[in-house]
């Protein structure tokens, strides 16, 4: 084939050209985005569109931060890159800053690329703490910690699970604090959490506490769309210290206000401090990626005298560092944990008011900061959902399509809708996509009406 006869797409697409992730190639139809500011998004085709998911819940500053360009291109004009075998004051004034933000006395700081590295790296570093190199993870069903091949094992999620392996990589997968569908049939919230700790504490027992090398888990919120209720995180921990097992919180999605705080097992005080913790996204609000595996003292100090071989080329570029600090710094400065927390309530008040009137609405949950799902039933009694919480449901993919087509992108996943916009979001803008989302879910509501009544017929 010669250059005349290759196929051209339009100057500046991606259509024919690169491997997209999480979809099918042949079904990929995104706008192609140029810009962005605040909590919107610059379409080529000269639209602004609505961000109510943080792209993937990690751009909690808003697109193009002005803060963040500026400390990006700063750094770029003195030092862009310097291996992590050498020092780089930006990745010590951020080490510093994370060490502080969580109260880690005598902690280290592990720069990664992103979330699964850093999770992938959470797990070295528990297995090297524990002296046990080959023990077990525990994880849950349906958490999600990255798509790396570790970190896939580390998931429990039925679409990268049937890639792996769990028991060659001695990972165990233990049922979630699912509360509307709670794996142990309890009737509260309160309950559900308090019986998902005490399985965990059974497989300890049953494997033998020192077969166990770590215990990770979302703290709070996950986007696999369980929020786990306040009595969880606590009596996990509880039951982990008991039992002299490491706890490992992946924050990589609930950090930096998610949540409400700058860490969501901050909630629960000293009670729910992690041994471990891992961090991406909201790092940066993914103006550069960067994760981070922050250690206890005892961890670290565990680690002090032994070869460390591990790590990646680019684990702590300057560049993402600089972004780092300017994101906390403007997490601060803007006070967006607290916003987070405030909208947070709001959203949630707001949507408990949607379910009332929309019988589709089978459950709402939010994770105490600008984080919330809205689970899609077919019959509010039997709870029958719109569609297996792994696959997609052609109603909810209309209602997406419909979305954005007015200007507002929601995500969703099976029969969950997951609202995260960034923390930076105007009241004016969360009211105006919540109305359009209220008649999207009416819209919908009518169309499974239908379809269940042609059904019938
Ligand atoms: C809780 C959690 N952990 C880990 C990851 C993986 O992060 P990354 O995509 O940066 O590897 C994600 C990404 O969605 C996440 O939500």
């Amino acid at each position: 084939m010669n250059s005349a006869q290759l196929p051209t797409a339009a100057p500046g697409t991606e259509r024919d050209s690169v491997l997209h992730s999480w979809c099918v190639q042949s079904d990929w139809d995104a706008p192609t985005i140029v810009g962005g500011a605040g909590a919107r998004l610059f379409t080529a085709d000269g639209r602004s569109i609505l961000d109510m998911s943080s792209l993937a819940e990690c751009s909690n500053l808003g697109h193009q931060h002005p803060a963040l360009v500026a400390a990006i291109r700063e750094q770029a004009g003195q030092l862009c890159f310097v291996t992590n075998a050498w020092g780089a004051e930006p990745r010590a004034r951020l080490a510093q800053r994370l060490l502080d933000k969580s109260g880690f006395e005598g902690g280290r700081v592990f720069f990664t690329l992103g979330g699964a590295d850093a999770n992938e790296h959470a797990v070295k570093f528990a297995r090297l703490a524990s002296g046990n190199s080959g023990g077990w993870i525990i994880t849950r069903e349906r958490s999600y910690h990255g798509a790396s091949y570790a970190a896939m094992a580390l998931s429990g999620d039925v679409r990268t699970g049937a890639q792996i392996d769990l028991a060659a990589l001695h990972v165990q997968h233990v049922p979630p604090p699912y509360a509307y569908r709670c794996p142990f049939g309890t009737d509260t919230d309160e309950a559900c959490g308090l019986a998902a700790a005490r399985h965990i504490a059974g497989v300890i027992e049953q494997r033998g506490s020192h077969s166990i090398a770590a215990v990770m888990m979302e703290p709070n919120a996950g986007t696999n769309g369980i929020v786990a209720p306040d009595s969880f995180w606590p009596a996990v921990r509880r039951v982990t210290r008991e039992r002299h097992v490491l706890l490992i919180a992946d924050e990589v999605m609930s950090g930096f206000g998610r949540c409400g705080e700058w860490f969501s097992w901050q909630r629960y005080g000293e009670e729910g401090r992690p041994d471990l913790m891992t961090l991406a996204k909201g790092l940066t609000g993914a103006h550069l990626p960067l994760g981070a595996v922050v250690l206890s003292g005892a961890i670290a100090r565990a680690l002090e005298s032994q070869l460390l071989a591990t790590g990646l080329t680019y684990c702590g570029h300057p560049l993402c560092c600089a972004a780092g600090i300017a994101a906390i710094e403007s997490y601060e400065r803007e006070r967006l944990i607290e916003r987070s927390r405030r909208l947070g309530a709001e959203l949630l008040a707001r949507l408990r008011r949607m379910q009332a009137r929309h019988g589709v609405i089978g459950d709402v949950r939010g994770g105490h900061g600008l984080f919330a799902v809205i689970e899609l039933v077919r019959d509010r009694h039997t709870r029958a959902p719109l569609a297996p919480w792994d696959q997609r449901s052609p109603l909810l993919s209309a209602l997406l399509v419909q979305g954005l087509r007015a200007g507002v992108a929601f995500a969703a996943r099976g029969n969950l809708i997951l609202l995260a916009p960034p923390l930076v979001i105007e009241e004016r803008e969360l009211a105006e996509a919540l109305d359009l989302l209220d008649r999207l879910i009416g819209t919908l509501e009518q169309r499974l009406a239908t379809d269940t009544a042609s059904a019938l017929r």
